[in-house]
């Protein structure tokens, strides 16, 4: 099934089989996406900061892509496409293998209470999804104000042979903070970061 455009820059993927161009035609670029972009304060900055990057956006959330459609219409972005999918169909099957540069989770939704926790996203199903769209050296950035689901983030991910720690690789975007760290940082409380860069492949 085609992606169906709702605007020129905005594509529902939700509900279908299909493995999307992340380049939408253009000339190869390195991408970057942020999954779960909301209100698309942090996605409209890196389009903003790399010109030279395709940048997509995705969330689940239609209304909230159609305010991040608008803003980049309004800021004249041409790098930025934005995409109504689920996280977990998204980085399965609708995003090709090792396409995307950087992936950005950025606050997460945490699942505090113990029988909500299955509906978290990073597990490592989910982080082995990641590790299919990433470049080989691709980067993967997480942030949660939540620190229980920080500890649980870096247990899984020390677990699994598919990342090592990369602290530096997102220093060109350490400034920019996303709508749910702003409004976390107004309350006091403190946003960590966790980047790590995807692992070789064994020989
Ligand atoms: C807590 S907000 C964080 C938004 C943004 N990253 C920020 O930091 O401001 C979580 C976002 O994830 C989105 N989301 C929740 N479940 C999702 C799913 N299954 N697939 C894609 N996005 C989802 C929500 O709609 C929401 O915009």
């Amino acid at each position: 099934m085609p992606t169906q455009n709702i605007s020129d820059r905005l594509h529902t993927l939700t509900g279908t089989y299909q493995v999307i161009d992340p380049r939408f035609g253009r000339p190869t670029c390195p991408i970057e996406l942020d999954m779960g972009c909301g209100k698309g304060r942090f996605t409209l900055a890196l389009a903003d900061r790399h010109p030279d990057r395709l940048i997509l956006g995705s969330d689940i959330m239609l209304g909230r892509l159609r305010k991040v459609a608008v803003k980049a219409d309004r800021r004249g972005l041409r790098n930025l496409e934005l995409l109504r999918a689920s996280n977990l169909e998204l980085a399965g099957y609708q995003i090709p293998d090792a396409s995307v540069r950087r992936v950005h989770l950025l606050c997460p939704d945490p699942w505090p209470k113990a029988r909500h926790r299955h509906n978290r996203f990073v597990t490592t199903d989910f982080l082995t999804r990641l590790a299919r769209i990433l470049e080989p050296d691709g980067i993967l950035h997480l942030a949660t104000d939540h620190l229980p689901y920080l500890d649980d983030i870096r247990r899984i991910v020390a677990d699994l042979p598919l990342f090592c720690p990369a602290p530096a690789a997102c220093d060109d975007i350490r400034d920019i903070k996303t709508d749910f760290e702003l409004l976390w940082e107004a309350e006091g409380r403190t946003v960590p970061h966790l980047v790590f860069v995807r692992a070789p492949s064994p020989a």
